[in-house]
């Protein structure tokens, strides 16, 4: 008969599942030591069969109760080591995930180096604007429809003295006018007069709010470049020039724009600008609105209210502004089709640029 204890004794010194798979072919297979032990009972005496029998049962039991038990450490002592080997020095590294600028960043960053080469100053004016710079200076009167609660985004004040910002710093200080969130970057032209001797050409890019209903072209928050020229003899063949070869140089190809008279009460004459659509080529498509143009900013000559609001003489001082829609110069050039992509935040759309 078997030695309960050898049994016992080999399960137990296992040294991996394999091993033991042995010892459990070694006793309870098919021709296992245990199993020919049942398997010759029939040829032995009556009263000897029924004892091995028993033996061999009791057997049987223990060494299945052990080779369970034995498997269960085995098999959790090789997850543990299995992590730990998993780890192949041959492998090549995992790739760090890089952030990346945002597609307006971009295209800032190329709009700013393109006028900085042109000789334009960067400059900059506070989001939160007072009624006066948004509005008064710049021409537009009490009464119109862009101060209007549904144009714009008032700010509440719950004390009479009213803080305003500062022309300089633009830092909050006791005023007298009401807070808003600027509808537009003109302001920062009279800012910038008010402190600075003309000849000078500045941009001025910024965030501008409006109270506006969404959809694929419109946005509440919106990016704006604001250009400034201002000398002595001034005219829109200046204008004209420079705008031009701002997007030639911006697209990196010869761009066909057109002006049409429009207004601005801070700018006489005044113009849209468009230029031909590149998403289709100047044929015609549902970006452009089947026109084949695509109206990118708005501009003029700067009005002379607006001279004199920044203490300079009308007779003495002319000059051109310009306001750029940065969205839209970024939806012409790498042809996105909706203006909301750009706050969204979806990676699918950002990871693009
Ligand atoms: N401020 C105007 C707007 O937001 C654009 C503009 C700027 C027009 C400068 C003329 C001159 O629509």
């Amino acid at each position: 008969m078997l030695k309960k204890d050898a049994v016992l004794k080999e399960i137990r010194e296992a040294k991996d599942l394999k091993n033991l798979e042995q010892i459990y072919l070694k006793y309870l297979g098919r021709n296992g030591e245990i199993t020919l032990i049942f398997r010759n009972l029939k040829n032995l005496p009556k009263e000897k069969r029924v004892k091995i029998a028993k033996e061999a049962n009791a057997l049987k039991a223990l060494a299945e109760k052990e080779l369970k038990i034995k498997s269960e450490i085995l098999k959790k002592k090789f997850k543990k080591e299995d992590s730990v080997k998993k780890i192949d020095i041959t492998l090549p590294g995992r790739k760090l995930v890089f952030g990346h600028l945002h597609p307006l960043t971009k295209v800032l960053r190329e709009v700013n180096n393109i006028f900085s080469q042109m000789g334009f100053e960067i400059a900059e004016g506070p989001e939160i604007e007072n009624e006066y710079y948004n509005f008064d200076a710049l021409n537009i009167p009490k009464d119109h429809p862009a101060r209007d609660f549904w144009d714009t985004f008032w700010l509440k004040q719950t004390n009479n003295k009213q803080p305003t910002t500062n022309n300089k710093s633009g830092k909050l200080s006791v005023g007298s006018c009401k807070l808003l969130l600027r509808t537009h970057t003109s302001p920062v032209q009279v800012r910038y007069m008010e402190s600075h001797n003309p000849p000078l050409k500045i941009i001025a890019p910024g965030n501008v709010f409006r109270h506006e209903a969404t959809d694929a072209s419109h946005e509440f928050e919106l990016f704006q470049v604001e250009g400034l020229m201002v000398d002595r003899k001034i005219s829109i063949a200046n204008f004209k020039f420079t705008i031009g070869e701002f997007f030639n140089r911006f697209f990196g190809k010869k761009i066909q724009f057109r002006l049409r008279p429009d207004f601005f009460p801070f700018t006489e004459p005044s113009f849209d600008i468009s230029i031909n659509c590149l998403v289709c080529g100047g044929v015609g498509c549902s970006v452009c609105k089947k026109t084949g143009f695509v109206e990118i900013a708005g501009a003029g000559m700067v009005h002379p209210n607006v001279f004199l609001a920044s203490k300079l003489n009308p007779k003495e001082w002319q000059g051109w502004a310009v306001g750029f829609g940065l969205e839209r110069l970024a939806m012409m050039k790498y042809k996105i089709n909706d203006i909301r992509l750009f706050r969204s935040g979806d990676l699918r759309f950002l990871t693009q640029f």
